[in-house]
């Protein structure tokens, strides 16, 4: 006789998401981009292209970014992620948002949270880049509208603005757990910071 087993139909995850902890019970087929947009409300990821190519949901993943389209929800149990919405610290733009806001390295907004965090990443490891090594930098992200020119010009103005220990900005520290279902219920109390994010990203509800 021939056993079977069915595949569990939820699987429990518990992630770390700009410094608050979230436990959910997912399916297994669901993609983190999708659990961080749609399950904590976290929409300030986007999808552009769902094949691996634009990068607009580019987020951090135990320190090293990852397109989050690639990955299920529950490859990234245990991780502690970071998105657009917790590079901000203290009601402060990052060096990196300051950038792109300064240089206007942005049109249309939809690339623009991929953007930044690939730059974050970039100046983490290099924070003095040639312009060489930003456009080499930033080939896995895709921009439809800019031409490209403000986003080398906003990555220049954030390397400029990194001090002396090469630092641009840390990974916030894991928060207290909060309980979090795979209901649809967006977590409590959405910051400010996200707010600002959303501005800085062109997004409104009209165009999520
Ligand atoms: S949506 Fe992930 S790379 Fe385009
Ligand atoms: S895709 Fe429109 S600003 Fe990059």
């Amino acid at each position: 006789m021939v056993e079977t087993t069915m595949a569990p139909s939820r699987i429990a995850v518990q992630v770390t998401v700009n410094g608050k902890s979230y436990a959910a019970e997912v399916e297994p087929r669901l993609l983190l981009v999708h659990f961080l947009r749609e399950n904590l409300g976290l929409t300030g990821t986007h999808v552009g292209c769902d094949t691996s190519q634009c990068g607009a949901c580019v987020v951090y993943l135990n320190g090293q970014t990852v397109k989050s389209c690639t990955l299920l929800a529950v490859q990234a149990d245990g991780g502690d992620i970071m998105t657009i919405e917790g590079l901000a610290k203290d009601g402060k733009f990052d060096p990196v948002q300051e950038g792109f806001w300064e240089m206007h390295g942005l049109q249309c907004g939809y690339c623009t949270p991929g953007m930044i965090m690939s730059s974050h990443a970039l100046l983490q490891k290099n924070p003095n880049p040639t312009e060489a090594e930003i456009r080499h930098g930033l080939e896995g992200n895709l921009c439809r509208c800019t031409g490209y020119q403000n986003i080398v010009r906003a990555v220049q103005y954030a390397a400029g603005q990194i001090g002396p220990d090469g630092k641009v900005a840390p990974a916030p520290a894991p928060g207290p757990v909060q309980q979090f279902t795979a209901d649809g219920t967006p977590p409590e109390d959405p910051e400010t910071v996200q707010e600002w994010g959303d501005e800085l990203a062109g997004r409104s509800d009209d165009n999520v």
